[in-house]
């Protein structure tokens, strides 16, 4: 995938910067050539002769040679690249990439970039947590950055969080997988890729009543849903978007349209009724199999009962009532599976006749209420995509380029 590519390698000034020597090293052994461009920052971290060695030119950080005066062309530099990579990309460097602060020879070669740019940030837990970074990731996302988020660990401050840039071999697989999806035309997002079309999302949890004050539910925030929609509506689609109880923010879209409900029943009524008017539904609903067979009238006294025995019935399967009806509607699943996941998740795409079914990986036990995931898309050829920890509102964009994908390969066949 890498070989003849050309690649801008920008490193920035973070402890991280060792790292990028062996991520040189990955990227040249792949076949790619790669032009290191650091900033001043970068030179107190790791040498430009090392970097210059590995790569086998000379590493570019000034605008001007000091001792022959020979100019550095960023603009040359952005149309040579197939592929701009900033690793590590401190908070510094992000946010000047974010308002265009074109003080180095790194951000002005960002900002005559023609080739499509990937960040893996580093930096301190507190720093990546700050709403500044978060609103500048989300900045440079929305102008088509690929941000390979930061993994958790012990950082250099000795604190243990989120901020530790991605390990090389991984900046590479997902450089890789990159450029390989915009081979296959399906990266890069238009406004109107989902133009004129209708879909429904099932998000969150579903509560099952016990009695007027208790109920039977799970730790699902609705969050990947939730992105869900937001991605399909930057992409020009409605979307209707039927939501268990949560608590997070509706996407701010004048193209979603929310639909709050309680219960599996409420939730399966809602969508049977929708389903027909939809080009397509993402189930990524936590819905409860079982709920009480009857909710109690008055709040159950425990007075005198050493036992309780709540009396469970199956709820009706949202997705699997979906499937035998969805006629060319697309239909996509999640799974999340402790044992056996590819041979469950297969079955289950099978048994509720979905299209393509996305498998959560459980991470140290938990999948709910963390901010990345690992997944797996497995289509209906059983075609499978690998994505390790991501952010969420990442592994939305490549679950809804998938489906734009796969509607383009079906409509081919027909
Ligand atoms: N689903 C649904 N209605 C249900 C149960 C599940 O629509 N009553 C959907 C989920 O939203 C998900 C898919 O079916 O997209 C698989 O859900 P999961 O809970 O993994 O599967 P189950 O069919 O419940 O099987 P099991 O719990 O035995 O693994």
């Amino acid at each position: 995938m890498l070989k003849g590519k050309h690649i801008i390698l920008g490193i920035t000034g973070g402890i991280a910067a060792y790292k990028s020597a062996m991520l040189l090293r990955l990227l040249i052994k792949r076949g790619a050539e790669v032009q290191v461009v650091m900033t001043p920052a970068a030179k107190e971290f790791i040498t430009p002769v090392t970097l210059s060695a590995l790569s086998g030119k000379p590493v570019i950080s000034q605008f001007f040679t000091a001792n022959s005066g020979e100019w550095h062309s960023h603009v040359d530099l952005g149309l040579w690249a197939d592929l701009m990579l900033v690793a590590p990309a401190t908070a510094s460097t992000l946010a000047k990439m974010a308002t265009g602060v074109a003080d180095n020879m790194l951000v002005t070669t960002y900002l005559s970039a023609k080739a499509p740019v990937m960040v893996a940030p580093s930096m301190d837990l507190d720093m990546f947590a700050h709403p500044t970074t978060a609103r500048n990731l989300e900045t440079l996302r929305r102008d088509g950055v690929e941000i390979i988020e930061p993994g958790s660990g012990e950082l250099a401050s000795h604190l243990i969080g989120k901020g530790r840039m991605a390990e090389p071999e991984e900046i590479v697989e997902r450089v890789e997988a990159f450029l390989e999806a915009r081979n296959a035309g399906i990266a890069g997002k238009s406004d109107s890729d989902m133009k004129g079309q209708r879909w429904l999302i099932t998000a969150g949890p579903t509560f099952e009543n016990i009695d007027p004050v208790r109920f039977i539910g799970n730790y699902s925030s609705g969050k990947t849903g939730f992105d869900l929609a937001a991605e399909i509506a930057e992409r020009g689609g409605e979307v209707l978007l039927v939501a268990g109880p949560v608590t997070i923010p509706t996407p701010e879209s004048p193209l979603v349209k929310r639909i709050n409900v309680r219960s599996a029943v409420e939730m399966y009524e809602v969508c049977l009724k929708e389903f027909e008017m939809c080009d397509g539904a993402i189930m990524s609903a936590a819905v409860a199999d079982y709920r009480p067979e009857k909710c109690a009238e008055r709040k159950i006294k425990r007075e005198g009962e050493e036992e309780l025995t709540l009396h469970l019935v199956r709820n009706p399967d949202i997705a699997a009532s979906l499937g035998r009806i969805k006629g060319d509607r697309f239909l996509v699943g999640f799974a999340l599976e402790s044992d056996h996941e590819l041979e469950n998740a297969c079955s289950k795409m099978e048994r509720k006749n979905l299209d393509c079914i996305v498998m959560n990986s459980l991470r140290d036990g938990k999948c709910f209420n963390v901010d990345t995931n690992s997944i797996t898309i497995i289509n209906r050829d059983l075609a499978r995509k690998k994505y390790s920890a991501m952010d969420k509102r990442e592994l939305a964009r490549l679950i809804v380029e998938n489906i734009i994908d796969e509607q383009k390969r079906k409509k081919k066949e027909n």
